[in-house]
């Protein structure tokens, strides 16, 4: 975060699509009036949608601001459990809350009415064990029912979950139960993935080691192979509510009670303990939930195809989705098992009508082909999302012409593990969509884009994303580490103003462009380039499927740029098309963002969540020494990745 952003934003792009109307005609936020009544009156906005849960005790203030410290529905009483599931029973008991369905094939269906006896009987388990209300449990599970069963047992009884991605390795898992001095442990034998077994009991046993505060684990078998059980600590999950009644009392929460923690990383190496609490969160997920993505709970079938290990689930496949009476789709497994058209089977099979996925997985369709989703009906879909970077283009447009038939709005939805709601989004029935723009922050947001002295930039121009007041589901710390709370987020430009990381470009219209995190901008010929701008030009090339861009230093110019790129499956690649792909960069966005080296290479090297790891390529685009790699999904491809580029390197 040292460098100024001077970002420029050179790619230009000018298509618009406006909601369709019979989309419009039915949109719940079907008036631009939602804007201006949130500026006119934004606790009054908030309170309103706070008033559609169910409070033991209403609040005597709606917010409470000193700067970075924040406070939502002061004095206000509430269990999420209770108003995720209770509260539907009256009406709804019998609406289907999950369809899940296993990566081999099985299949569950489950009611409010049993989503919430499995959940009291789990939570009465958890009592009987010893769980308290403000206990931290950790869970390390794969995409089974029992997951969102047990965040909300925890959620019941008032204890804390901390939800560590099924794809973690032993050491992760052990690290982020040591910071949060979690006491119990959730887990499964194993999960399908791709037709193999992910071992994660074993992966718990290594990681439970090294764990001291742990006085349980509790074991939902899934896989079914053996698993040892280490006698006193480990507990079969179905032997444990063996027995357990279906009514629980739910403990009653403060709003400002905490709900959870989820680690994320950050720019520094050890993983941040981002801390949600109770009233202000379901508040903004429940209402994000329902108007971006225009949730009718009587006939939608909402598909967050996300992993609840990250906080993309824990907000929109769960608490949103649960506190809107919304009926779900949750998949176990990999979008390409076992063939590349799994996803679209689903949506044929139970009749989705909305699909929220990441450009990673979207560009990951398109170099698959399109014939995986025209082999299935489709046309049960009325909106699409998007989340977690900035999508191409490219990628905008094979999305709403090959899967949405050019009829579903897409939603590109930005936001954090932080911001725990989405902020800058399109509202679908209002908002008039631009491929590869965020659009404009959800009513009573207030986003800015800052320079480095914190003035606010003009149009056209780039710099600092930053948010200017509070929202209800954004964070209240870093569990067990306020000081870093200050420092990281609220120190660059004074404590009232929450520094996102990102860097965006506003256009004419007030439309927001993300840009990538500032430590993703290069500085090239004193120029200050975006990366993502750079692999937008590339992906839009027909050849291209996927591309990073990172820069090395060079006497020249400061920085030199170097793209690594993925071509489409059909595509042959030579010295001729590398030429080609720098000509392209060059005519799209100019001179100066011309790539300087072309790496062409089969995969990327990503996080297992799908992030490319642009620090690593770093790395090797700058001849450095790797470190640990072992979080990698796919760690093999950076040893190809750097013999190319030593090679590239001699050949200059
Ligand atoms: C990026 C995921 C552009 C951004 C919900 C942010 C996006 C980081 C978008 C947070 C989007 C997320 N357009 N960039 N629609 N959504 N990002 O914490 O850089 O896993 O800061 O939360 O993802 O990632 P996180």
């Amino acid at each position: 975060m040292s460098e100024p952003p001077k970002i420029l934003a050179l790619l230009h792009e000018h298509r618009v699509i406006d909601p369709p109307e019979e989309f419009q005609r039915n949109a719940i936020a079907d008036s631009e009036d939602i804007y201006e009544e949130a500026e006119a009156d934004l606790e009054g906005f908030w309170a309103s949608q706070a008033e559609r849960l169910h409070w033991s005790q209403r609040w005597t203030r709606v917010l409470e601001w000193n700067p970075p410290w924040v406070k939502w529905f002061i004095g206000g009483r509430l269990n999420v459990s209770v108003n995720c599931l209770d509260r539907h029973l009256d009406s709804i008991p019998d609406r289907v809350a999950y369809y899940w369905e296993g990566e081999p094939g099985d299949e569950r269906r489950i009611t409010y009415r049993e989503l919430h006896d499995e959940v009291c009987r789990f939570a009465n388990a958890l009592r009987r064990i010893g769980v308290r209300r403000g206990d931290r449990v950790a869970i390390y599970m794969g995409m089974i029912p029992e997951l969102p069963i047990a965040m909300l047992a925890c959620a019941r009884i008032g204890a804390l979950h901390s939800v560590v991605f099924g794809g973690f390795a032993a050491e992760a898992l052990k690290d982020r139960i040591n910071d949060a001095s979690a006491e119990v442990l959730i887990t499964a034998d194993g999960g399908w993935r791709r037709g193999d077994i992910v071992p994660l009991k074993q992966s718990a046993d290594e990681a439970l080691e090294g764990s001291p505060t742990i006085r349980h684990a509790v074991v939902v078998r899934r896989t079914g192979q053996d698993v040892s059980m280490q006698s006193g600590r480990d507990l079969w999950y179905h032997e444990l509510i063996e027995g357990e009644d279906t009514e629980c009392p739910a403990e009653d929460m403060d709003s400002e009670d905490p709900l959870y923690v989820l680690y994320t990383s950050g720019t520094t190496g050890k993983p941040k303990g981002i801390l949600h609490t109770t009233g202000g969160y379901l508040t903004g997920v429940s209402t994000t939930h329902r108007l971006i993505f225009d949730i009718h709970p009587e006939t939608d079938v909402f598909w967050c195809a996300a992993d609840i290990g990250w906080v993309t689930g824990h907000s929109y496949i769960v608490y949103g989705p649960l506190a809107n009476g919304t009926t779900s789709i949750m998949y176990e497994g990999a979008p390409n098992f076992p063939d590349k058209d799994r996803l679209w089977a689903i949506v044929e099979k139970y009749g989705v009508t909305i699909l929220y996925t990441a450009p990673t997985a979207i560009r990951a369709f398109m170099k698959w082909g399109e014939r995986y989703p025209k082999a299935h009906d489709m046309s049960s879909l009325r909106l699409l999302g998007s989340v977690g970077e900035p999508i191409n283009p490219e990628a905008w447009m094979w999305y709403w012409t090959h899967i949405g038939g050019e009829r579903c709005p897409i939603v590109d939805t930005w936001w954090q593990t932080e911001t725990g709601m989405i902020l800058i989004t399109p509202l679908p029935g209002i908002t008039r969509l631009k491929p590869g723009s965020a659009t404009r922050p959800f009513p009573g947001i207030q986003a800015d884009v800052l320079d480095e002295s914190g003035n606010p930039v003009p149009p056209g121009a780039g710099g600092y994303l930053v948010l200017r007041r509070p929202w209800p589901a954004q964070f209240r710390t870093i569990y067990g580490a306020p000081e870093r709370y200050v420092e990281q987020y609220f120190s660059r430009f004074g404590p009232e103003i929450y520094l996102t990381g990102d860097g965006v470009k506003r256009d004419d219209d007030g439309d927001f462009w993300l840009l990538g995190r500032i430590d993703d901008v290069m500085n090239v010929s004193g120029h200050r380039l975006s990366t993502y701008e750079i692999e937008s030009a590339l992906v839009d090339h027909t050849a291209v499927a996927e591309s990073a861009v990172v820069s090395r230093p060079d006497p020249a110019t400061g920085e030199a740029i170097v793209a690594f790129v993925t071509l489409k499956a059909d595509v042959e690649g030579d010295e001729a098309l590398i030429g080609e792909l720098r000509e392209h960069v060059a005519k799209m966005i100019g001179k100066i963002a011309r790539p300087h080296g072309i790496i062409l290479t089969e995969d990327l090297p990503k996080t297992r969540s799908g992030k490319i790891m642009r620090r690593l390529l770093r790395d090797v685009a700058r001849g450095q020494a790797l470190g640990d790699v072992s979080t990698l999904a796919n760690a093999e491809i950076v040893k190809e990745i750097s013999t190319m580029a030593s090679e590239m390197a001699e050949e200059e």
